[in-house]
């Protein structure tokens, strides 16, 4: 084996990717499958899932489809269930599920507000308790990946109930680390920056495309393929072995830029 394959191969490993079935969950779902791991995809709606799955099988991998709600904690046990009944453990969780609006501030109604919340937070902590409980119990470590955004570094205009649950994304990430670090468990997250995909689509007018490119030095959106490399380092308990509580920007330059 090279020295790179040693470094960031994750052959035995089983990864769990909530959200698999979207944009950027399923690029790094297909990652995470063609360095070796075992992927399960877990997401409430199962489209897009199936060509994630065959892309990791035409390389020789295994994956998986399991539909649930990630805000529901019987869903995730019902998931952690069927990777354990196929697989016998986990080793990495990525957490990707992520949902969005538009809506000015002081017209944010507290069912738009819980359901961000519930999706980008509340299904976060449930699922560290399902299968950080897992991997605690099966004592080898584990790596646990939430994808952020620099909406949570940066205060981004029109993303308000968004950038508030990724702020919040972030501390649980560092708790985590902080909790979590005498089991040998990393809890880090990726920060990207701006990628179209299904929950932006309505955000991303020409208007806005103008302003994130202007603030974006490599003037441009990001391909999901480009989350590939961050998320297979961090899933790598040898490559990103002392590598905790950290929040890693993907995003061209945006949160290095100023006027
Ligand atoms: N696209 C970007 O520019 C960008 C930038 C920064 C961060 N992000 C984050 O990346 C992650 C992936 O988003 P994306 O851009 O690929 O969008 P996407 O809409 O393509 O994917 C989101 C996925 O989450 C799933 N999901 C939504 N609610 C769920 C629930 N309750 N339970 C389980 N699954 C659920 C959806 O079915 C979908 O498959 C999100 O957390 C998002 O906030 C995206």
């Amino acid at each position: 084996m090279s020295y790179v394959e040693g470094m960031f191969n994750l052959n035995g490993k089983v990864a769990v990717v909530l959200g698999g079935s979207g944009v950027l969950g399923g690029a790094m779902a297909i990652a995470l499958g063609k360095a070796g791991a075992k992927v399960a995809i877990v997401d409430i709606s199962t489209k897009g899932a199936e060509q994630h799955v065959n892309v990791i099988e035409e390389v020789g991998g295994e994956g998986l489809i399991f539909k649930a709600d990630a805000s529901s904690k019987s869903d995730l046990v019902k998931a952690k269930d069927t990777v354990l009944d196929r697989w016998k453990k986990v080793h990495i969780l990525l957490y990707a599920p992520g949902v969005n609006s538009p809506t000015p501030i002081l017209e944010i109604t507290e069912e738009e507000w819980d359901k961000i919340i519930t999706v980008n937070l509340k299904g976060l902590f449930l699922a560290c308790q399902v299968f950080g409980e897992q991997m605690i119990a099966q004592n080898e470590g584990g790596s646990i990946i939430n994808i952020s955004s620099v909406s949570s570094i940066l205060p981004l205009s029109k993303v308000f109930t968004y950038s508030i649950s990724k702020h919040g994304l972030n501390g649980l990430t560092r708790f985590l680390a902080r909790e979590w670090a005498p089991h040998r468990i990393r809890v880090n997250a990726i920060a990207p920056g701006f990628f179209p995909a299904e929950q932006n689509r309505r955000l991303l007018t020409e208007e806005r495309k103008r302003s994130i490119f202007n603030h974006t030095p490599m003037d441009r959106y990001g391909e999901p393929e480009e989350l590939a490399g961050t998320v297979v380092w961090l899933a790598s308990d040898q490559a990103a072995s002392f590598v905790t509580g950290a929040v890693i920007p993907v995003d061209g330059g945006f949160t290095a830029m100023t006027i």
